[in-house]
């Protein structure tokens, strides 16, 4: 087919095939048989949604075969097939693993990111996908979130400057515009302030539904029936997700953000302009809320604001499952959800419920055929401007390339400028000829930790075999003759004095609302093993895995370096390169490091007569 008049394409579809288009299902839940049938205008792999075995030619053929049922729909209307790539394409078992987004926003690096991107839209392509839930623009307030390590900075212009290379790298592929068949869609997340979410405030669902004024209720209502909450807690199990649906209790992710309009404009907004003014065709809407309505009904923000006074003319794609928490009752979700300027839904189980409700809505007045000819309007714009309707599917052949020495190189070259040297009195860079070398600390060895959450599963995969290179493989690639490398996870090395130690600490992997945590001193057990190598050692070096600051004033004394390496990834011979003095150390902290929890959120700190550990920018040699 080649690329249509959407006009005249439009004249020729159904009610039904409209909302086919504006539904996303994921992968588990539909078959190519009913892609073809119902005209679905995309399919998504959640993370951990892998085929298996789980390799680039089974995602390839997974994917092609969902893109051949939609050809053989009614119209032919072409499929996006989307997946979260937030640090590669690392759903994918042998993808390269980037550092985590904090660790790019510690390199300051546009043309780093912008490679980055490119090397994951390149993985991507090989494996048929052309839709990437990627870049957040998240701008986190307070480092508790466990999505702080999506995000490149709590600095607004920083996040705007690395994400828009991510966003450019993604969609431009030999300098070509997105019709490229190696051209990656990019969707910026979340819309909007989903950084500024409060503590505590995970479990208020008040919804008013005002904004989307379907029914002019202004009272407060529970946001989901319990009915509701049993099927999507079926799904859930299935999917082995464990969203407990509602349940989320005092923490932040998918909270409210209870700020001013200055101040969502000011901190928050910058992206998504810049966005715009980059070329972004996509913007997932944010589970969180604003001065407790949530986003996802929130018309003025989405329609006035984004779709009118910023002239965004791409699609609004839902968060996973947000549509359900608008209203109990599931018609006046869709139809709040809808009628503020969500185009596509992600449903994403329960599609056929999710087609029917929607089309209810319209029969019965409560969505305007205005709308739906809008947003399908404006999917289709997309699909064409990707030249899908020209059959320009991915490139997979490129297959070759995945995970290729080539792609790792640029990995490696990122880990090394991400670290921040945040201590140093004088030992590091390290001598390779170095005597006695103590490594200890269970990620010190293990990729999977290494890496951290959003990798290959959900919650990432530690004691895995993922292929890539651990801290200690490459301590011992390095190290020189007469230099003997000895490894005990825990640190027990019997008497003799070390010349050198290294010790990592590491954030047990989280994805999302699993990593909200309250507490982010260091666990007893590595204070201990710390203490421990401290007493061996008559050098310190303590490398710190984190997707963001821990609260380590109590032991930074105990070392005599102290190195932030974030979750670097699947190359930790980018560490090794940069203790070792092959490469310097240049990176700087994007997020402030405070003293303790009462420098918690930033504006505590920013409160605080004290000054932090380290303020933003620190890094030594950065
Ligand atoms: C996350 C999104 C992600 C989506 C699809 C949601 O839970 O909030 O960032 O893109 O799942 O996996």
């Amino acid at each position: 087919m080649t690329t249509p008049d959407i006009e005249q394409l439009l004249a020729q579809m159904t009610l039904a095939e409209k909302i086919g288009q504006m539904t996303q299902v994921e992968k588990y839940s539909l078959s190519p048989d009913d892609v073809a049938a119902h005209g679905i205008g995309s399919v998504l792999s959640g993370a951990g949604g892998n085929p298996s075995p789980n390799n680039p030619e089974t995602w390839s053929e997974m994917v092609g075969s969902f893109e051949e049922g939609a050809l053989r729909s009614r119209l032919g209307i072409p499929l996006l097939y989307g997946v979260d790539a937030v640090h590669g394409h690392t759903n994918v078992y042998g993808a390269t693993v980037f550092p985590h987004n904090i660790g790019l926003g510690a390199s300051g690096d546009e043309d780093l990111v912008r490679r980055v991107a490119r090397v994951t839209a390149e993985e991507l392509v090989a494996t048929g996908v052309r839709w990437d839930f990627a870049p957040p623009v998240s701008v986190p307030q307070d480092i508790r979130w466990g999505r702080t390590l999506e995000a490149y900075s709590e600095d607004t212009d920083l996040v705007t400057r690395l994400s828009m290379a991510f966003l450019r790298g993604l969609q431009e592929a030999d300098g070509a515009d997105l019709s490229h068949p190696r051209a990656v869609l990019g969707c910026v997340k979340h819309y909007v302030a989903d950084g500024a979410t409060m503590w505590g405030t995970a479990g208020e669902h008040s919804v008013v539904g005002e904004t989307s004024g379907c029914d002019g209720n202004l009272a407060e209502a529970p946001v989901i029936s319990e009915e509701r909450r049993r099927v999507l807690e079926e799904f859930d199990s299935q999917f082995g997700h464990r969203y407990e649906h509602g349940r989320w209790g005092q923490r932040l992710d998918q909270g409210v953000a209870y700020i001013s309009e200055d101040e969502l404009r000011r901190v928050h907004l910058p992206p998504y302009e810049a966005a715009i003014a980059n070329g972004a065709r996509n913007i997932m809407v944010s589970l969180s809320s604003w001065q407790n309505i949530k986003l996802h009904a929130h018309r003025y923000l989405l329609t006035d604001v984004l779709k009118g006074e910023l002239g965004f003319d791409g699609f609004l794609v839902s968060d996973w499952l947000a549509i359900e928490y608008l209203d109990p009752d599931y018609t006046t979700a869709v139809t709040k959800g809808i009628n503020a300027g969500v185009d596509m839904v992600m449903v994403p189980h329960d599609w056929q419920l999710f087609m029917k409700s929607l089309a209810e809505a319209v029969e019965s007045g409560r969505v305007s055929m205005e709308r739906i000819d809008d947003a399908v309007r404006r999917i289709l714009r997309v699909k064409a401007e990707m030249g899908l309707f020209g059959g320009a599917r991915a490139d997979t052949t490129t297959t070759a390339a995945f995970g290729s020495a080539e792609h790792r190189a640029v990995a490696r070259e990122a880990v090394a400028k991400s670290l921040v040297l945040l201590e140093n009195n004088g030992v590091l860079p390290l001598r390779k000829r170095a005597g006695l070398v103590y490594v200890a600390g269970e990620a010190a060895d293990d990729v999977g930790l290494q890496c951290g959450g959003w990798t290959v599963e959900w919650r990432g995969l530690p004691g895995g075999d993922l292929p890539g290179t651990s801290l200690l493989s490459a301590i011992r690639d390095v190290a020189a003759n007469g230099t003997e490398v000895l490894y005990d996870q825990n640190g027990y090395f019997g008497d003799d004095m070390a010349d050198v130690g290294i010790v990592v600490v590491a954030e047990p992997p989280y994805a999302e609302m699993t990593g909200d945590r309250a507490d982010l001193t260091l666990p007893p057990a590595e204070v201990e093993l710390i203490e421990r190598m401290r007493a061996r050692c008559q050098t310190l070096v303590g490398i710190v895995y984190s997707g963001r600051p821990l609260l380590i004033s109590d032991q930074v004394q105990l070392f005599d370096a102290l190195v932030a390496a974030w979750l670097p990834g699947s190359e930790g011979a980018g560490i090794a390169d940069v203790l070792f003095g092959d490469v310097p150390f240049t990176g700087t902290l994007p997020f402030a490091w405070p003293r303790d929890e009462s420098q918690i959120p930033l504006a505590a700190l920013t409160a605080s007569s004290e000054s932090p550990m380290w303020p933003r920018g620190h890094g030594i040699g950065g």
